[in-house]
């Protein structure tokens, strides 16, 4: 189009955009590499994918009225009795009417927050937080309250403290606490039992209700896991995002919404896709009903916990000088390099060496943290995802971004 408008030599049509879309960046994502060591995705790793061939094949066959059909706009029937009893399973007390099937977690998240949020509204967030979230937050013109976390998780004492001022400033309550409780994207902290209640307590007290998004609770290599949010909360205060991206496969993106009924009830009439496509939806019911979930799940955690200790023992032999977390779960570690190295410098660097990261900046959301202990975005983190490149590949990778560093420093 922009060249028919250019041969003509005329002027071409600028649009005048929404406000929400005018705070975006008008640049394109950059292209994949398919050359460098994949260290900035949470991407799957392709040898874990599973098989889906005879699920995908009953789908079409025995039911292809309904897979084919317009799917049921809260999602089919029996996807949401078998969310509800997976969740049941692990300590939740949800029926099928408190869930929503949508076109995974990002999707639902979205929804959320159309939801609930009006331009200049607040809302708590980690600092750092899951990047990707941090554009949909923006695009509906939020305010961001930022809360530092330990090795605890999110600190409570410090969103009290936040609380306490908003309110002594004469201002609204944030909207909602949005948190990644299990294998945090991108620290990998796991919330202590302690700390989910206190967190719950908080909220409640002052009547906000908290966003868990959990896409990795099931990614676990050892360790028991606390309770979720949502099956410690009695209040209705919990708004939980599942998916079965990280259990089954991203590109399926099939995800879920556990919320109370009048929160579904409005999310649907929200949902603007003609229901979630149920194709998806009825491989993976019947990928479960043949046993193959609860096995694949097993699989990934046994794959996913060998990338962990091979991605782990590179970081000690070639980056000693690099703290890490130790991830019990999930897809990535986060690094915390000297003060003076500059981690966007440096993921420029390490792709010129042939391995891609994501530099710690991207994960703060910008309008500085609630506390004034931890500065505003600071430049010497960054996430590495040992989920995408095999474990051979994770150890050259960790060798070029140690090379890049060397690089930079000479
Ligand atoms: C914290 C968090 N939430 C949501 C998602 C996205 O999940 P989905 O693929 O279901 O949209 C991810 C994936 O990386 C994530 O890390």
């Amino acid at each position: 189009v922009e060249q028919s408008v250019l041969e003509q030599n005329v002027t071409a049509v600028q649009p005048v955009l929404a406000r929400r879309a005018a705070r975006l960046a008008a640049t394109p994502p950059a292209a994949e590499s398919h050359e460098a060591i994949p260290f900035d995705s949470g991407h799957a790793f392709p040898g874990v994918l599973p098989d889906l061939t005879a699920a995908a094949q009953a789908a079409l066959t025995a039911f292809r009225a309904e897979t084919l059909q317009y799917g049921v706009r809260p999602g089919l029937p029996e996807m949401r009795e078998f969310i509800a009893s997976y969740m049941n399973a692990d300590g939740a007390k949800v029926t099928a009417d408190e869930i929503l099937v949508v076109n995974g977690a990002k999707h639902g998240l979205d929804l959320l927050c159309r939801l609930l949020l009006d331009e200049g509204d607040s809302i708590v967030v980690t600092a750092p937080t899951y990047f990707t979230s941090i554009p949909i937050f923006r695009s509906f013109g939020v305010e961001f309250v930022e809360i530092g976390q330990d090795d605890e998780g999110m600190s409570v004492a410090e969103l009290e403290d936040a609380l306490r001022r908003l309110a002594a400033a004469g201002r609204k309550p944030p909207k909602f606490i949005y948190n990644v409780p299990d294998y945090h994207n991108p620290t990998a902290v796991t919330m202590t039992r302690g700390r989910r209640e206190a967190l719950l307590e908080v909220a409640a007290a002052h009547g906000i209700p908290v966003i868990e998004d959990s896409p990795y609770r099931k990614v676990r290599f050892e360790g028991v896991l606390e309770p979720s949010l949502k099956a410690l909360d009695r209040r209705n205060g919990v708004y939980l995002l599942g998916t079965f991206s990280k259990l089954v496969a991203p590109g399926l993106r099939i995800g879920w919404v556990a919320a109370p009924r009048d929160v579904v009830a409005r999310l649907v009439q929200l949902k603007s896709d003609g229901g979630t496509c149920p194709l998806t939806q009825r491989i993976i019911l019947e990928f479960a009903r043949a046993g193959g979930l609860e096995r694949h799940i097993e699989k990934v955690q046994s794959v996913y916990r060998a990338h962990r200790d091979r991605m782990v023992a590179a970081l000690n032999s070639e980056l000693p000088e690099v703290k890490t977390t130790y991830p019990h779960g999930g897809y990535y570690v986060w690094l915390e390099f000297p003060q003076n190295v500059d981690t966007d410098a440096l993921a420029k660097r390490a792709a010129d060496f042939g391995a891609t990261m994501i530099p710690g900046s991207k994960f703060f959301a910008g309008a500085g943290p609630a506390s004034s202990k931890t500065p505003s975005a600071p430049k010497h983190f960054a996430r590495l995802a040992y989920s995408h490149a095999s474990p051979d590949e994770i150890e050259e990778g960790v060798k070029r971004i140690a090379s890049a560093l060397r690089s930079m420093r000479a």
